[in-house]
């Protein structure tokens, strides 16, 4: 048998969790040798007393320093990204991190030269792409099945808003929420972004506009391909994590709809019930974090270049911040005048 893959992960919150507990019992090729982060709770100590192999250390450089670990999962929070991929790969080690890689456009292109220039892999946990419902549309999508993509509609609504002190140093819905479907949108569309025409309002919490955000928003969008993109979001969906995806084209339309967890019907003389959607993003996606993972390790094995890449994260940047300037100039906005 080949000898495992030993990988490291720095940062053990929400996401960095999901993403320990999928590389400890989903992949048999991989060992998970040693894990970072600043603190860690009670539950992660006895995790690392019965898991074999795996070690917790407060000291990233264990991991860079360490010969036998080929690959990062950067997982800790956005501040500390471009210091860990630079890192990694300095130490050659590929790079499996979180969205968003910057919320700074130059900050993000300096670290995507240092990643070209070490011929390291690095990869941006956009994990919607391996949503099997949203990845089976693509390839539909891809495979002309609809034609040419006309329209591209996305509904991502979340069901409660997050701390308000999360959303003080959140850089703003577009860069924090929006984030996953400027990259959704152009996966989907088969084509990038040209021009954004962003609005939105607060009509969820005051407390979000008092801290110069908005909680409810829309951008219609362009794409250089022609087609046209339309995507709602709001924080507060009562109803659940409302993920919805839908691409019109010359010869049909495809529609990803919510999927609840059951889908029984039930018929009555009042109405027609069927179960909840899922409440929140951990549940509803928690298969595509599994998916991005394994196939994050199957480019390595292979030795081709993973995908949605660093590129595509400073894409994704981009769009954002033409969304802020449209919302705040009330008016379309060219993605070029964005782009330094
Ligand atoms: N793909 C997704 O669906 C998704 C979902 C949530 C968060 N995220 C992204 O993942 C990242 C983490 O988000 P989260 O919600 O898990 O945050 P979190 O606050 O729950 O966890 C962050 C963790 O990083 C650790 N950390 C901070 N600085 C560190 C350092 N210097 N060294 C080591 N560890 C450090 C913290 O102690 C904490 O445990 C963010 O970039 C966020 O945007 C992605």
């Amino acid at each position: 048998m080949n000898e495992k893959i030993k990988v490291g992960l720095i940062g053990t919150g929400r996401i960095g969790k999901i993403h320990l507990d999928n590389l400890l019992k989903k992949f048999t090729d991989i060992q998970l040798k040693t894990v970072v982060d600043i603190k860690f709770d009670d539950d992660l100590k006895k995790l690392a007393q019965v898991s074999k192999g795996m070690d917790l250390s407060n000291d990233s450089e264990e991991i860079f320093e360490d010969p036998e670990i080929k690959a990062v999962i950067v997982a800790s929070s956005t501040d500390t990204h471009v210091k860990f991929i630079t890192e990694a790969v300095t130490h050659h080690k590929h790079i499996f991190c979180e969205k968003p890689i910057d919320v700074n456009v130059d900050r993000i292109k300096n670290t995507l030269k240092v990643v070209q220039d070490s011929g390291m892999n690095l990869m941006i946990g956009f994990n919607r792409r391996f949503d099997p419902n949203f990845d089976r549309l693509h390839e539909l999508v891809k495979s002309g099945h609809v034609g040419i993509p006309q329209i591209i509609k996305i509904t991502s609504r979340d069901p409660s808003p997050p701390p308000i002190e999360y959303i003080k140093v959140s850089g703003g819905i577009f860069l924090d929420m929006t984030i996953h479907d400027w990259d959704m949108a152009r996966f989907q569309a088969l084509s990038e972004v040209e021009e954004i025409f962003a609005n939105g309002a607060a009509l969820i919490d005051p407390e979000i506009g008092k801290a110069g955000d908005i909680d409810t928003a829309i951008a219609v969008l362009k794409f250089e391909n022609g087609a046209m993109g339309l995507i709602d979001n709001s924080r507060q969906a009562v109803y659940g994590y409302d993920q919805r995806l839908e691409v019109f084209g010359s010869k049909g339309c495809l529609i990803a709809d919510n999927a609840a967890s059951n889908t029984v019907r039930m018929y009555t003389t009042e109405c027609i019930q069927s179960d909840k959607i899922p409440y929140f993003f951990l549940d509803r996606y928690l298969q595509s974090y599994a998916n991005e993972l394994r196939y994050f390790f199957d480019c390595l094995q292979q030795g081709k270049p993973p995908k949605p890449d660093g590129e595509d994260g400073l894409k994704a940047v981009l769009i954002a911040l033409a969304a802020q300037k449209s919302f705040k100039e009330k008016r379309p906005v060219k993605i070029s005048e964005v782009a330094p």
